[in-house]
């Protein structure tokens, strides 16, 4: 074990991986610098509690850290994110661990992990949501790279009936936008081009007590407007909160990708509305025109879930017919399963296990023909890919190095190029062939720009 070290194992959504990656550079500037989770002195475990089994996935993961690190009491080991917030000071239990940080406390973790330190008999617990957003210490400067994602807001209110993220996460709780336009201004200083807005319910921004004003329309402008900004994406929305400026900013924003991930979740309007989602199919089909009419070449991806309760064959019939219908380019699909303190938890008609893995692999089998289509759609067209690192050796076509990247519907393009740093780079290619969940580009017009 080295003094001073820290390893985080992050799961979930791309708002723990955020999280993660702030921890870790707030422990940079108070000192602490990354190592193997064999030679940590710091293992924190970010948890995520939105599907299959959490409480077995930390406790796998906890016996994991106590081989990997010989069991030392030397080691502190921590448990934040949506499970911490979950199971609280119960995690306790487990005798390694010393500081549980739920959603709102992990911003207080890099001091209790120093007190921690400090005092060996101490086991602290941070669980109180806060009524606003609050701003975290900055960190060290952000490492080098093509793209960066931004928090936007913390929480949701929407009590989906099979969901758990309102319980985990807390009351939606808006960032204020000037804090949101520096964090977009250093990611730019830094090197990155590509802006990701982050929440639960992005749509829904600045509606809520914690807001400034700011309409997220009117947000997205103002990044949209930052120099040397070249792509903005955002994630996740929701269909019953997308308005009509927000569907007309994929037609009038300049660096706004036409490319959207947007959670259907079912296509049966029965189901829909067991699920509160408060939409039903014909609404979001006629999103999804308007979409296209702001953006025709707009690539939609989603999310999807299958078996809930009730879920006749007729209702899953009706998801498959309107993921054509909505021509996915792309999607994450999962069986229902029941969270506690849910609505959905206490519907008496579950589907069977069996029923649903069915159910699961014929729509995945639908989405990989869908996936495929849109893809070989793609080949002999020119793109810009923005390069964000090497291929894995197994994905590099040639003998040359091979690069990765994302074309402005977010697809992974590989591009063969000569040996050197192309990181951050934007290359235009065509489009040479299609693999199952990527494209290979060769460099057109000559030199990369
Ligand atoms: N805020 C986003 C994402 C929430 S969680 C949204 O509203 O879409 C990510 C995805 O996990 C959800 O879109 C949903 O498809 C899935 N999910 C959430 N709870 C689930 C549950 N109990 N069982 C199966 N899938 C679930
Ligand atoms: Fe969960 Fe629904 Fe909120 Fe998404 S909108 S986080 S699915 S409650
Ligand atoms: Fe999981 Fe929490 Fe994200 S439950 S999906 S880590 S908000």
């Amino acid at each position: 074990m080295k003094e001073r070290t820290y390893h985080i194992i992050t799961f979930g959504c791309q708002m723990n991986v955020h999280d993660s990656q702030w921890l870790g550079r707030a422990l940079e500037a108070r000192g602490f610098s990354a190592a193997p989770l064999e030679e940590a002195q710091v293992v924190m475990v970010n948890t995520c509690s939105v599907r299959e089994k959490p409480e077995l996935k930390v406790m796998s993961t906890l016996g994991r850290i106590r081989q990997a690190t010989g069991n030392s009491p030397r080691v502190l080991v921590g448990v934040a994110g949506c499970v911490a917030q979950q199971l609280g000071d119960a995690l306790f239990r487990q005798r390694q661990v010393r500081l549980v940080a739920g959603s709102d406390g992990i911003s207080g973790a890099p001091a209790a992990i120093e007190r921690l330190l400090d005092d060996p008999a101490l086991r602290l617990s941070l669980l109180d949501f806060t009524s606003h957003y609050e701003e975290r210490e900055p960190g060290a400067p952000l490492p080098r790279a093509a793209a960066g994602h931004v928090n936007i807001m913390q929480g949701c209110d929407n009590f989906c009936a099979y969901c758990i993220v309102p319980y985990t996460r807390g009351r939606q709780k808006s960032r204020a936008t000037a804090a949101i336009l520096d964090d977009c201004r250093a990611l730019l200083a830094s090197g990155a081009s590509d802006i990701t807005l982050l929440g639960q319910n992005v749509n829904a921004f600045g509606q809520d007590k914690s807001g400034d004003g700011t309409s997220f329309r009117a947000l997205l402008d103002k990044v949209d407007a930052l120099p040397g900004l070249a792509r903005l994406h955002y994630v996740t929305p929701h269909p019953k909160d997308m308005g009509p400026l927000d569907v007309a900013a994929f037609g009038e924003l300049d660096h706004l990708c036409p490319r959207l991930h947007l959670p259907l979740q079912a296509g049966s309007d029965r189901v829909l509305a067991r699920m509160g989602r408060k939409y039903d199919a014909a609404r979001f089909l006629r999103l999804v025109e308007e979409l296209r009419r702001a953006r025709p070449d707009i690539a939609l991806s989603t999310d999807l879930i299958v078996g809930f309760p009730g879920e006749s064959e007729e209702d899953f019939q009706a998801t498959l017919d309107m993921m054509r219908a909505c021509d996915f380019m792309a999607s994450f699909s999962f069986c229902y399963s029941d969270r506690p303190g849910t609505r959905a938890s206490r519907f008496l008609d579950k589907i069977a296990p069996d029923v649903q893995q069915d159910r699961l692999l014929r729509l995945q089998a639908l989405q990989d023909e869908l996936g495929d289509r849109w893809l070989a759609a793609r080949v002999g067209q020119e793109a810009d890919v923005l390069l964000e690192s090497r291929s894995p050796r197994d994905a590099a076509a040639g003998n040359g190095e091979s690069w990765q990247g994302r074309d402005v519907y977010g697809a992974l393009v590989h591009v063969p190029l000569p040996a050197g740093d192309h990181l951050g780079r934007m290359v235009r290619v065509r489009i040479e062939h299609a693999h199952r969940h990527s494209l290979v580009g060769s460099v057109s017009g000559g030199r990369p720009c």
